[in-house]
Formats: C-alpha cells, structure tokens, sequence
C-alpha cells in the first residue's frame, strides 16, 4: 500500500506562514541511531515533528548496536522510505561488534525491527557506497558550527570517532542529548550498565571529556516509559489502513513480547522507549527534571565496565560536565507520542 500526503500544500503554507511570522528557526537535529525498535519510534516522533516545521532533520547516522552495522542502516532508510522522506542522508556505522556484550537482537528481533524490515519499503542505497557516519557528522558540524542538535539514541561511536579524527569538533555542536546510562537503578545488560554505554565504554569516555554541558538521560528515567498496544491502536485509530500505522501497531507487538519474556516492564504489557526521551527533552523539555554533575564512565572494571556514576556527596566539587535527568513525567511524556504519531498518520492517506 503507498501512502500519499495529506493536504500537503495547505499545511506547510501554514507551518511556513507561523514560523515565518514567529521568526522561529527549527532546530537542525542529527540523529544518531542504531535502530531498534524504541529508535524507530524516536524517529517517526521526530519526523512527525519535522513535518509541522518544528524540526529539521539534517542527517541519520547509523552505528552499529541493536543489531549489526548494515542492518541499522538498512532499517534507517526504510524508515524513511515508509514516510517518503528518502532525501535525508544516512551514514553507516563502523563495523564493531562487541562479542562480550552482545547485540540486543533479543529484544529489537533478528533484524532490529521487531523482524518487520521485510515489510517495510525496501532501502535503495546500499551500505558500502554510503559515507561513513563520522564524516557526515564532521562535515556537517564544521558546515554549521553552533547550530546542530546531536540526539544519540545509541552506543558512542560515531561520536567518538569523529572527535578523534576532528579534536574539538563536538563542541561545534549545539548540543549533545544522550539516550544512555544507569546511576541510581541496575544496568540492562549488566548488573551496572545500560546497554549504549556498555556496547562502546571507551566511545562513551571520549565523549563525556568533550563538553561541559552534555545531556545525559538514562535507565534510571526511562524505566518508566511503557508504550502499550493500546497506545498503538489509539494511533491507528486514526487511519487503520496506514502504513504507519500498521507498523506501530506490529512493532509494539512484536517487542511487547520480547520485553515481557526478559521482565523489562513490570509485567505490564508494553515495551519501553527508552530513546523517545531525548525528542521529549528537545521539544517538551517540562517534561524533565535535572541535577548537574561530572559523570564519569567505567572503562576498566572486571564487573562494572561500562557503568556510569556520578558523584552524589555533598562536597564541593570543581567540575561538571553533565545535566543528568533524576525525573520524567511519564504520563504527559507517551500522551505527547501518541498525539504526534497521529499527527504523523494523519499527514498520510492512504489511497
Ligand atoms: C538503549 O539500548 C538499546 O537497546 C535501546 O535502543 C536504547 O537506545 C536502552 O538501554
Ligand atoms: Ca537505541
């Protein structure tokens, strides 16, 4: 089934016309992903921002995580294809498993998508032409210095491999907002750590030394951040027959019974969306309560390796290099999901 869009003309004038009068700019974003289940629903939020002209989606830069390096990539592209916005550049990630952690195939399904990329638009571009994804992010950083959003959903790499070719680029960015880390609760891939930052701990360490003013939003917030197959339907309520919609409601499925299988939710049907909180904290930053501090990343330990801590005692201290986030407000968090994802659905209709 192919989707076309929806009042398009009559709806960008619009968005055009109020940005234009409000002389707002949309924030240039670079996402980078390892899609995943809980990525690709980060991404259609995104998008479904992106289409009202609150966002501008620069590039995708993929790595390799959730699943290995081409199927990230892959599973980008389709997803862009299944909203037709197939111009936006995707860069593919370094090849670097990690055999002592393990990809999280388990949860996100063989593929990454919950074993739904097969449905999806196939991808045209092929991996081994596509520009490494450190590039992409060095070019564009140095191409618009001050004014990129980086929004990591994923292991550190790409960030740390475009700061150790290009010293200094990072703090071109805008800002850096990072889906990863456990300080307070227990790791998901470890007894201490959260499966990005375990993936690549010494990606991590380079990037927590880049910048004062990193935004760190970890397991410890995002535990809470079930999205329910009811939430899927609300979406496709709107318009049963989308693409879209069709595929939130499979992947929720799908990783709804993953998640139940290793007790991610509490026993509650869902799954958790775990990189959704870094498109909350960039456009509905109310929803979120922070302290500062320097966090630091175990790079050594036999046990924590990859654990993130943070100093809590109450001695003066003479660094920080973090907002990290202490609370969510859940609720409002998967209500603003859900309303944007059907914004997204209704933006398409079907023929
Ligand atoms: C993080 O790990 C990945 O499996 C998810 O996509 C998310 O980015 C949560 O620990
Ligand atoms: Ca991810």
């Amino acid at each position: 089934m192919s989707d076309v869009r929806y009042d398009k003309d009559w709806l960008f004038f619009c968005q055009t016309a109020f940005m234009m009068l409000t002389q707002l700019t949309p924030p240039k974003i670079i996402l980078d992903t390892d899609p995943g289940g809980d990525d690709a629903l980060a991404l259609l939020w995104l998008l479904s921002l992106e289409i009202r002209g609150l966002a501008e989606l620069v590039a995708i830069t993929t790595v390799e995580g959730n699943v290995d390096a081409r199927l990230t990539f892959n599973n980008a592209c389709e997803l862009l294809q299944l909203v037709h916005l197939n111009h936006i550049t995707v860069g593919r990630g370094m090849v670097k498993p990690n055999p002592e952690v393990g990809d999280a195939s388990f949860i996100h399904g063989t593929d990454g998508l919950g074993n739904l990329a097969a449905t999806l638009p196939a991808c045209h571009l092929q991996f081994e032409k596509a520009t490494a994804s450190e590039e992409i992010l060095i070019d564009k950083l140095n191409q618009f210095p001050g004014e990129i959003t980086l929004i990591c959903l994923a292991p550190l790499t790409n960030l740390a491999a475009a700061e150790k070719h290009s010293p200094g680029i990072l703090k071109k960015a805008r800002e850096i907002i990072i889906m990863g880390g456990a300080f307070t609760v227990p790791g998901n891939v470890t007894p201490q750590a959260e499966f990005n930052i375990a993936y690549d701990p010494e990606a991590a360490a380079i990037v927590f030394n880049s910048r004062e003013d990193l935004v760190i939003l970890s397991l410890d917030i995002t535990r809470s951040l079930i999205f329910t197959p009811k939430m899927a339907q609300e979406i496709a309520q709107i318009m049963p027959k989308s693409a879209i919609a069709q595929f939130i409601v499979s992947l929720c499925q799908s990783m709804t019974k993953t998640s139940l299988l290793f007790r991610e939710t509490q026993g509650i049907k869902g799954f958790l969306v775990h990189d959704a909180v870094t498109i909350a904290y960039r456009f509905y930053p109310e929803m979120l309560q922070f302290c500062r501090g320097q966090v630091h990343v175990e790079t050594a330990g036999n046990w924590t390796k990859g654990q993130t801590l943070m100093d809590r005692r109450h001695q003066a201290k003479i660094e920080a290099n973090a907002w990290v986030a202490t609370q969510v407000d859940a609720a409002n968090l998967l209500a603003a999901l859900v309303e944007d994802l059907k914004k997204l659905v209704e933006y398409y209709q079907p023929k």
